[in-house]
């Protein structure tokens, strides 16, 4: 029997470009073909979802329900439906889908998929600062029931794009990595590299997070200017990569200067402003600079069963759905990621 639902449900929505949250009541829709609609049991608040709010995308529609770390329960799936059954438990973060089977997914590219493109959570559809929310059955992520909901639904934004980049650099263990920025995808990012073996060295603007920078599992902290932290990683020899999750693109260039040879700057952080770019370290010591968006269902997977296997853990401030302004507005102090509760 199909489980009970509600004719409504509860969402916080941006209304307009720039405006607060709003609560917003959206009437029940059976999923169509291709969707599932969950329950949500806990949605991250990710830097990303400042985007929704300055419409960063201009084909973007309001209202729209922002949230892409969303772990909920399977409640109704369309006919047809293969991946998922009601009761089961699923994981979606950006990443809303792609068609499997233009050019660009079988290259591996569902960003750019007209479909992966054209619905990423909480941007192109509704995301978790709801109560209930449809997603494409092909985006979603299975999780372990045994974990706490909001311990791991940052996994499925922050974590999967620190690991899922990460793992598909230059770099090899015990290589120098930095991060730079210690946030919500800073803090995981830390954790990730020394798990993975990596020499692990977080850059903070501050020095007020050392003490828990070293305690997540940093070799070393280097606090100062962008100029400051190149030079100080250049007495450690250079960084074989700067993981960049602070938006800030000065930073970035002076941070270019900080790198090894065919060391790589890897842009995480989203920016409208554009990077200078020294001329020397690229000739001298062949220096990259390359950016990596996120990742599909299965690499959220990836993440949440390394994280699990080395015990990487998020940081969590939990909110109630009817606190999801005062979540996002605590999202840049929150340690380190604030957590929608419905
Ligand atoms: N590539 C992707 O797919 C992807 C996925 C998720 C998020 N993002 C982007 O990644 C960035 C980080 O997201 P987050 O959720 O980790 O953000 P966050 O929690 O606010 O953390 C960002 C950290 O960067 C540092 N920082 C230095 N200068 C800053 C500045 N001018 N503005 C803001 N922070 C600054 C701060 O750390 P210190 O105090 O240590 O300096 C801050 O804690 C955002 O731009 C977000 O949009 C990209
Ligand atoms: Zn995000």
């Amino acid at each position: 029997m199909a489980p009970a639902h509600p004719k409504t449900y509860k969402a916080y929505a941006f209304l307009e470009k720039g405006g607060p949250l709003k609560p917003i009541v959206v009437d029940w829709k059976d999923p169509a073909p291709g969707e599932v609609v969950v329950k949500v049991l806990a949605c991250g608040v990710c830097a990303s979802d400042e985007m929704v709010k300055g419409q960063f995308f201009p084909t973007q529609a309001y209202p729209r329900v922002p949230g892409h770390e969303i772990v909920g329960d399977v409640v109704a799936v369309a006919d047809g439906e293969k991946s998922w059954k009601t009761g089961d438990r699923v994981g979606a973060g950006w990443h809303g889908g792609h068609c499997n089977s233009c050019r660009r997914c079988r290259i591996g590219d569902f960003v750019t998929c007209p479909v992966g493109a054209a619905c990423p959570t909480g941007i192109g559809r509704d995301g978790g600062y709801a109560e209930y929310a449809t997603l494409r059955s092909e985006s979603l992520a299975s999780i372990p029931t045994d974990l706490d909901p909001a311990e791991i639904a940052p996994q499925l934004c922050a974590g999967v794009t620190t690991f899922n980049a990460l793992r598909h650099m230059q770099s090899t263990p015990p290589d120098i990595v930095a991060v730079q920025g210690i946030g919500g995808l800073g803090h995981l990012a830390i954790q990730f590299a020394r798990k993975m073996g990596f020499r692990t060295i977080a850059l903070s603007t501050g020095t007020s997070k050392k003490e828990l920078a070293l305690s997540l599992g940093a070799h070393d902290f280097i606090a100062g200017t962008a100029s400051e932290q190149a030079a100080a990683l250049q007495k450690l020899g250079g960084a074989r990569l700067i993981m960049c999750t602070a938006p800030d693109t000065q930073a970035m260039s002076e941070l270019i200067n900080g790198l090894d040879y065919d060391g790589e700057l890897l842009v995480v952080a989203v920016a409208a402003s554009a990077i200078a770019v020294p001329v020397p370290p690229l000739l001298t010591k062949r220096v990259v600079i390359r950016g990596w968006p996120y990742g599909t269902g299965s690499d959220c997977e990836d993440t949440v069963h390394f994280a699990r296997a080395h015990d990487v853990k998020v940081m969590v401030e939990k909110f109630p759905l009817d606190q999801a302004q005062e979540a996002f507005d605590h999202r840049a102090t929150a340690r380190f990621r604030a957590v929608i509760v419905p």
